[in-house]
Parts: C-alpha cells; sequence; structure tokens
C-alpha cells in the first residue's frame, strides 16, 4: 500500500546466476501477494481492493475503484496486464500474455469466477461469464456478453452489445436493453464490494456456535432488474 514501508533486505542469492542477489521484500502479514520480476513491480492504485491471496506478478496494473478476488492470478512475466478503471476479476481468474500481447480488460470489465484471459481484450463495460476462456489476440467487443463456460476462439472479433454462448463461442444476438442494465447493475455491486473490503475485510478465527439471529449483510439487490427476469421465467412455465 502506499506509505506502507517494508523492511528490505538484499539476501545472499540462490539465483542460478550468482551475480544476480535477489531482494527480498519482508511483507507484514495480510497484505498482498505481489513480486516484482527483473525489477518490474505491480501496480495497484489506492482505491483498488485485491484480495490479499491474489497473486500479482511484475506487470500488471489495476486501475481505481477494481476488484480482484481470492486465489486470482495475474502474471505479468511475459507482458502487461491491465484492468482499467472499475473493473472486477472475480475468484480463481487467470490473467496471462504470451509475449508481446497485453491482456487488457477496459473499463467497468466484469470478469466472472475461474475466467482464463490469455492476451485478450475486453473492451470498456464488457462481460465475461464464468469459467469461460478467451484467446490470444480476441477482441470481446464494448458492452459484450461472454455466456458462462464459453470458449472464445484465437483472434476472434465479438461486435459491441452482442452476447457469444458455446465451444466454441457464436453470436447468438443482440443484448436487450435490460440485459445490458443487468450488466451494469452487477458491475455496481463490485464496484461497491471494492469499498466496503477496503474498509471492513478482516482476516478473523470462525466462531464455533451460529446464532440463528445473528446480523445479515444489508445489501443493496437490482430489484427491478430481477423481478422482470423471475417473472419472465415464470411466464415460460
Ligand atoms: C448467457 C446468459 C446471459 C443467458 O441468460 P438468459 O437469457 O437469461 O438465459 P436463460 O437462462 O433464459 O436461457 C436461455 C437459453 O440459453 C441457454 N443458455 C443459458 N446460458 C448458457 C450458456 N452459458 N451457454 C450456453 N447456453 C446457455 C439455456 O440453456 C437456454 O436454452 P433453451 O432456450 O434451449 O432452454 C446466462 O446464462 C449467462 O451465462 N450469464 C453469465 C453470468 C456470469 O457468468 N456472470 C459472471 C459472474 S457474476
Amino acid at each position: 500500500m502506499p506509505g506502507t514501508r517494508y523492511k528490505t533486505h538484499v539476501a545472499k542469492s540462490a539465483s542460478p546466476l550468482p551475480f544476480i542477489q535477489r531482494q527480498i521484500v519482508v511483507m507484514p502479514s495480510r497484505r498482498y501477494k505481489t513480486y516484482a520480476i527483473e525489477g518490474i513491480v505491480p501496480v495497484i492504485h489506492p482505491t483498488a481492493f485485491v484480495h490479499p491471496d491474489a497473486v500479482l506478478i511484475g506487470d500488471v496494473v489495476v486501475g481505481a475503484n477494481c476488484y480482484v478476488g481470492p486465489l486470482a492470478s495475474l502474471r505479468g512475466d511475459f507482458s502487461r496486464v491491465v484492468l482499467e478503471d472499475g473493473c472486477n476479476v472475480q475468484d480463481n481468474c487467470t490473467l496471462h500474455t504470451m509475449p508481446g500481447f497485453d491482456v487488457i480488460v477496459g473499463r467497468d470489465g466484469h470478469i466472472g469466477h475461474g475466467v482464463i484471459l490469455h492476451s485478450a481484450h475486453i473492451e470498456t463495460n464488457a462481460m465475461v461469464g464464468m469459467n469461460s476462456v478467451i484467446m490470444d489476440r480476441a477482441t470481446i467487443g464494448e458492452s459484450a456478453i461472454v455466456a458462462a463456460m464459453s470458449f472464445v476462439k484465437a483472434d476472434a472479433k465479438i461486435p459491441a452489445k452482442h452476447l457469444v454462448a458455446g465451444v466454441p463461442a457464436r453470436v447468438l444476438r443482440e443484448l436487450t436493453d435490460d440485459e445490458l442494465a443487468k450488466k451494469i447493475a452487477g458491475t455496481r455491486l463490485y464496484h461497491d464490494l471494492a469499498r466496503r473490503s477496503l474498509a471492513t475485510l478482516t482476516a478473523v478465527e470462525p466462531l464455533t456456535t451460529f446464532d440463528p439471529d445473528r446480523k445479515r449483510l444489508e445489501v443493496d439487490r437490482p430489484m427491478p432488474i430481477l423481478q422482470r427476469k423471475m417473472q419472465k421465467r415464470s411466464d415460460k412455465t
């Protein structure tokens, strides 16, 4: 974190190249798992929340108000990984590159649980559904949605505001205004989660008993949109 002082000392090299001295930064517990490679250090904006169990290596840049979930791995050891402002990269995501082809997630990009982005470009406000794989040099257009469990081929160009799905992914149709609004509402929840996590997330020992009257989380639900969706489902049945 900016302003935090870490103890730094130069260790006797355990590197196979004896002339390279390894600099070890000793961090206080519950801090970031961030690593430099060849002197290139990850950058995290102070208003972003990066879970302490996420791993960031090398040329990684995390913008303002981003959320990076536990066990996400952002590896900038071949090229650059950029999260523009307001993105979320959820639990278990892997963002990696081949040399010379960056991963870029545009502003308010929404990257669901378990996604793999490999040298891909996700444009502003697009969403990639859970467990999808986006291959090298593919571009997901502005405000497009990739359905959960999709495989987007290398060099694919997904048009803005369209839904793609499948293995390999095919463009299905244009997104409706409701779907676009739902995406924006979902991303806002993650903006808020970044703030809430920065303010209150703490490592604790668990309790051993459940109190049925214990407090519940009070998170605003995007109700009108959910209600419309539930109505649609019940109309079908
Ligand atoms: C693709 C998606 C947007 C479709 O939502 P929807 O229009 O409400 O879809 P429905 O649930 O009404 O299903 C419509 C059809 O699409 C199919 N479908 C839904 N999701 C699918 C997916 N991921 N891949 C392939 N087909 C899918 C359904 O089986 C259904 O087919 P049918 O008409 O033959 O029965 C949604 O299923 C999805 O994948 N969302 C991603 C959510 C996510 O991962 N968010 C990130 C974490 S927060």
